[in-house]
């Protein structure tokens, strides 16, 4: 495995790699099942894996976790080597945010969800991947669908900008109880970490009831439930229905319906997301 933190030795260690289909992974660090996951699907499919570990500023916004955002790198390095990772790029921040950094990449449903309680997060996550992208020229990229917002603007970003290479999704890794893996999981007190499965159990519990029909309908069971999270000691965010498609509010056309959910424990920020119609 090779280990590189400057732009040059990326681009040395990657003309020795040109032989080979790429996928890149990239990641913030802090990796669990989830990560791996991602490495595992890409070697099945008989890629050579590159992994990019980056704590991005450019996505977190004034008060939230960047400093204190776990960064084990040693762990991490180890895991890479055992999962069978060909490249580990752990790079500086400042080759890759420039000091008067500006240039944003960017996508109207960016604003939403998440997006419209973390203000500029998604444009700071697709300039970031953009410069991935440009850095690595990988034949694939894999994304998990935990992150289903940002997966889905990553694939307009690819899509409406020509990127040439293809992005594929592994489905939500997920803890015994139901948590969905995230490396924010170390921040739950023992007691909320009792709480948190209750978020996906909700999803769920919403999925068994079945989607209303009529929009009226839908703005009521979507508050519904929110004020059960709200019960269950979740502060929610917000409880959404998209289209899968569009990433907005569902229409009579829609094919497949999405409901997302972010709601905060304590100090901890968690977000699932369970399709209705699979
Ligand atoms: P990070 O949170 O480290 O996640 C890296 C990748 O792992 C993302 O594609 C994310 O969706 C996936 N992932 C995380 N938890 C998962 C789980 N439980 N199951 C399946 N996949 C999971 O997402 C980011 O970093 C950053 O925004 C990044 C894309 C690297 C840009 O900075």
């Amino acid at each position: 495995m090779i280990h590189v933190s400057s732009l040059d030795e990326l681009k040395e260690a990657l003309s020795s790699e040109s032989d080979h289909p790429l996928a890149l992974v990239p990641t913030m660090g802090a990796l669990h099942s989830g990560h791996v996951e991602l490495v595992r699907h890409a070697k099945s499919r008989g890629f050579h894996v590159a992994l990019s570990i980056f704590v991005n500023p450019m996505q977190f916004g004034p008060g939230e976790d960047l400093e204190r955002y776990p960064r084990p790198l040693s762990a991490d390095l180890d895991l890479c080597q055992k999962e069978g990772v060909s490249l580990v790029f752990t790079p500086n921040v400042s080759e890759m945010v420039s000091e008067n950094s500006s240039i944003r990449v960017s996508h109207p449903v960016g604003s939403l969800y998440c997006g419209a309680y973390r203000p500029g997060h998604f444009d700071g996550v697709l300039t970031i991947v953009a410069k991935l992208f440009h850095l690595f020229s990988p034949d694939i990229a894999v994304f998990g669908q935990k992150d289903r917002q940002q997966l889905f603007l990553i694939e307009r970003m690819v899509a409406e900008l020509d990127f040439p290479l293809k992005i594929e999704s592994v489905k939500t890794v997920r803890e015994y109880d139901g948590l969905a893996k995230s490396s924010r999981n170390r921040y739950l007190s023992e007691s909320e970490r009792l709480i948190a499965p209750f978020l996906y159990g909700r999803l769920l519990k919403a999925k068994e009831e079945g989607v209303p029909k009529n929009h009226s309908d839908q703005q009521a069971w979507l508050q519904e439930i929110s004020k059960n999270l709200s019960t269950l000691g979740f502060r929610p965010d917000y409880v959404s229905l998209v289209d899968r498609e569009t990433f907005l509010p569902p229409t009579r056309d829609s094919s497949g319906l999405i409901l997302l959910a972010a709601a905060w424990l304590g100090k901890t920020r968690l977000i699932d997301n369970l399709e209705m119609d699979e």
